[in-house]
């Protein structure tokens, strides 16, 4: 059985057929060719395929496509802005926030729904907000570190780039 779905995903409106099964992780990373969410354990454990579902961090593994019909979704791709990394994605450059980068996609939505809730959090907060994201490479300390620096930039700059 298969259901018609309209949502936007960073910005664009999409409309799908998709069958009654298929996670929104299966209908980004497939139908849409939207690979930079990574599917990990694709059981909701390691939060490489989290993506913001109207503002909200969700792993897409756990998240019906049909759940998604009339939703506003953003991916990675969607974090740049007209090519121009964001704030917070330059910060984890900077900051050496990503090795191998699997995580890094899952970590920066986690933090992106963190500063747009809370735009200058503690660091408790920041760790709570990608607790469900796990990172085999860097130890998190870097991963906080970039997530404070966008934090003090996007404050210093007035926006939320
Ligand atoms: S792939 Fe979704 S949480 Fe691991
Ligand atoms: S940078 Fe490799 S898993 Fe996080």
């Amino acid at each position: 059985m298969t259901h018609e779905i309209v949502l936007t995903v960073n910005g664009q409106t999409e409309r799908a057929t998709v069958p009654a099964s298929m996670t929104l992780l299966e209908l980004l990373r497939e139908p849409l060719h939207l690979t930079g969410t990574k599917e990990g354990c694709g059981i909701g454990e390691c939060g490489a395929c989290t993506v913001l579902l109207d503002g909200a961090a969700v792993t897409a593994c756990l998240v019906l496509a049909v759940e998604a019909d009339g939703c506003d979704v953003q991916t990675i791709e969607g974090e740049a802005n007209d090519g121009q990394l964001s704030t917070l994605q330059q910060a984890f450059i900077d900051a050496g926030a990503a090795q191998c980068g699997f995580c890094t996609p899952g970590m920066i939505l986690s933090a992106r729904a963190l500063l747009d809730r809370s735009p200058n959090p503690t660091d408790e907060e920041i760790v709570e907000a990608i607790a469900g994201n796990l990172c085999r490479c860097t130890g998190y300390e870097a991963i906080i570190a970039a997530v404070r620096r966008a934090a003090d930039r996007i404050g210093g700059e007035g926006s939320d780039g």
